[in-house]
């Protein structure tokens, strides 16, 4: 459901997907190809909140901004299950593991990986294409390699509420083939 906030109400571009039970509230953009599953609330009401080309937030997900800190989601991000990004900036090309944590003003760095459950301390900067794990987060190790994967993730959730759901399936753009995911 879409909701408007002090005058502000969400403007998303006309090839998205919001499912069923999931709350959009005020300053937030969703670009062409994003999608917003199931029981999400993305609340722009404390501060902006912008969802990239091609990106995702599964269900249950939160996000939110503090007043010092938006939240931005670049393009090709997926956001697993029950994932809470709290005023941060995911750059393109990453890939938050279900139930992890971003608190305030961190920056992930493009191409990362978030595992499962990790909590990422706040104002914390995570290099680019870095693998993180814990709590709190630490980078393991740089994982180049894993780019093609998290992209080929964006596209099947794309193809996904596109084809496979039929909610608009002569969509341009690209389309998952069954490339390896993570
Ligand atoms: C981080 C992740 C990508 C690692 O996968 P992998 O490369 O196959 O790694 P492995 O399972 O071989 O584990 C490697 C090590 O990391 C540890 N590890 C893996 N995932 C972990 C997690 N979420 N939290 C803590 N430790 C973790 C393993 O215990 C193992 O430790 P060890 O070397 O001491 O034995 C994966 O575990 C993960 O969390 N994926 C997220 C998936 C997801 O949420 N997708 C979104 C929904 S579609």
């Amino acid at each position: 459901m879409i909701h408007e906030f002090e005058s502000h109400t969400p403007v998303l571009d006309t090839q998205t997907f919001v499912a069923e039970g999931a709350q959009l509230i005020g300053k937030v953009v969703m670009k062409e190809y994003s999608s917003i599953w199931f029981n999400s609330v993305v609340r722009g009401d404390v501060n902006d909140i912008e969802i990239g080309r091609y990106s995702n937030i599964q269900d249950n997900g939160v996000v939110h901004g503090t007043d010092d800190n938006a939240s931005i989601i670049g393009d090709f991000v997926t956001v697993g299950h029950g994932c809470i990004i709290h005023g941060a900036i995911i750059e393109e090309h990453c890939l938050l593991g279900m139930n992890s944590v971003i608190l305030e003003g961190s920056v992930i760095g493009k191409g990362s990986i978030i595992a499962a459950g990790s909590v990422i301390l706040k104002n914390t900067n995570i290099p680019p294409h870095s693998l993180v794990i814990g709590v709190p987060g630490k980078v393991i190790k740089e994982i180049p390699e894993s780019w093609d994967q998290i992209h080929a993730q964006a596209l099947k959730y794309k193809t996904l509420w596109t084809e496979r759901y039929g909610l608009l399936p002569n969509a341009d753009g690209e389309r998952y083939k069954g490339e390896k995911i993570i």
